[in-house]
């Protein structure tokens, strides 16, 4: 029966038209060498020396601890709003975790991290969400005042910046999760030593620039060949689901022969739990008792060298043109949109809307083809929840819209009017499923209380 199912969802997904994907895809051709191709420069932390590629954010996070030599029992400071995620490398090196408040608008609350930075803290982790920066300099120099060290998770903010300076260089260390921005099967970067003053672009970055990364690598192990095949071939499936892909129908025919058992395959392999199953692994999933060998596995091939292909000027001009698109024709929901101003250096990850029936919202977006993320819906064991009603809140009600650089503009007002379909539905408010302005406050039940507009 389950077979059935899935056979049917994957089918269905092969052969939809009309559905707008929650990240973006990659077209196998990427993959072929050919001529005049990779940017001019490669972005910050690409290239550097002191950056090593892994294979995930949460890889990265492991060896930054290993970088910054912290030690089991040292004390370290974390958002309390979190994916939990980022908070396995430091329980598993056996640190101290204690949780700062971080206020509804997904800004971190400074005065509440003073009062904990006392002798006992030996680190701060601060995560830029989304892609929008955290008041950085403060807390760097927070961290400087307290001689403690500072960590970036910068896992959501790759290409983003504050006033020219990219976000992650500020930190003793930082990481990034490349893959969350990126088609790649895995990906994750950590950003070592002391940072000079750096540039967003660096310039002349060169071809081959991130393969050569090795400083440090010989520690990592490369990812399994199964885990990187089985997650290019998702990336390439989506690709197939594009509207306007030329190839679909062969795409689709050749999927079905090849492709599809691999799929299920993989997805049995990881439903039922193989012991194997590691060598599948696929850095999506959510499990908090994920194999501690992933943590010392290098970036694959594939990704590296995808790296040095993509064109990076146009990944963040799309997606910030479609998170403005999208934000314009939201406003309308009440107190919705957590940010409502895109700051100049931002590159989002997605939209985050706040919506106190998230979960209902979510349920009509996937029958009608719009993938959304039901955000950081899980409670991670380490978290105090009870003393941290703010982050229980976020957990309770983000939705994440998808804004990245495959999404056309004509895919941004179908989501749009799809989003306002199913909060009117759920207010039982229909005049805002034509997005009349004057609708604005009717619909108190779908949007949550009132939230200002921005962190920067
Ligand atoms: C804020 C944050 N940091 C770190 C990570 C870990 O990144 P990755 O999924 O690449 O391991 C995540 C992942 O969800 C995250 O959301």
């Amino acid at each position: 029966m389950w077979l059935v199912s899935e056979l049917v969802e994957l089918w269905r997904r092969l052969t939809s038209r009309r559905l707008v994907l929650f990240g973006p895809s990659l077209a196998l051709s990427e993959l072929i060498p050919h001529e005049g191709f990779g940017p001019d420069s490669l972005p910050y932390p690409l290239k550097r020396p002191e950056t090593l590629p892994t294979f995930s954010g949460t890889a990265a996070l492991a060896r930054a601890i290993e970088a910054l030599r912290l030690a089991a029992g040292e004390r370290i400071l974390c958002p309390a709003y979190n994916c939990g995620h980022e908070l396995e490398p430091f329980l598993r090196a056996d640190l101290e975790l204690v949780f700062y408040r971080v206020d509804e608008h997904l800004c971190v609350d400074l005065g509440d991290l003073r009062t904990r930075l006392d002798g006992g803290v030996r680190a701060v982790l601060v995560t830029h969400y989304f892609g929008f920066a955290q008041p950085i300099e403060e807390i760097r120099e927070l961290c400087d005042q307290y001689g403690v060290l500072l960590i970036e998770d910068c896992a959501h903010a790759f290409l983003s910046d504050r006033g020219g300076r990219p976000l992650g260089s500020l930190g003793d260390v930082a990481v990034f999760s490349v893959r969350k921005s990126l088609p790649l099967p895995d990906g994750g970067l950590l950003r070592r030593a002391a940072p000079e003053v750096a540039t967003r672009d660096d310039a002349a970055g060169s071809v081959g620039a991130v393969a050569s990364q090795k400083q440090g690598a010989e520690s990592l192990t490369a990812p399994p060949l199964a885990a990187t095949l089985g997650k290019t071939l998702d990336l390439w499936q989506k690709h197939m689901m594009l509207p306007g892909s030329r190839w679909r129908l062969v795409w689709t025919r050749a999927a079905l022969g090849l492709a599809l058992p691999l799929l299920l395959l993989r997805r049995l392999l990881s439903r039922f739990r193989v012991p194997s199953a590691v060598a599948w692994y696929d850095p999506d999933d959510e499990d908090y008792a994920f194999d501690v060998r992933i943590l010392s596995w290098g970036m694959s091939a594939v990704s590296s060298r995808l790296l040095e292909r993509m064109d990076y000027a146009e990944v963040r001009r799309r997606r910030r043109a479609n998170y403005m698109r999208l934000a314009e024709q939201l406003r309308v929901l009440p107190d919705a949109l957590i940010f409502e101003q895109l700051p100049p250096g931002t590159c989002p990850l997605v939209l985050p809307l706040r919506l106190a029936r998230r979960d209902a919202v979510a349920l009509r977006l996937y029958e009608r083809g719009v993938t959304v993320g039901v955000w950081w819906d899980e409670f991670h064991h380490a978290v105090p929840w009870r003393v941290h009603p703010e982050a229980v809140a976020l957990k309770a009600s983000m939705l994440a819209l998808p804004v990245h650089q495959d999404l056309e503009a004509a895919d941004i007002d179908r989501m749009a009017r799809e989003v306002l379909a199913a909060c009117a539905a759920e207010s039982g408010d229909v005049s805002l499923s034509g997005g009349a302005s004057e609708t604005r406050g009717a619909v108190q039940g779908c949007a949550t209380a009132s939230l200002p507009a921005v962190c920067e």
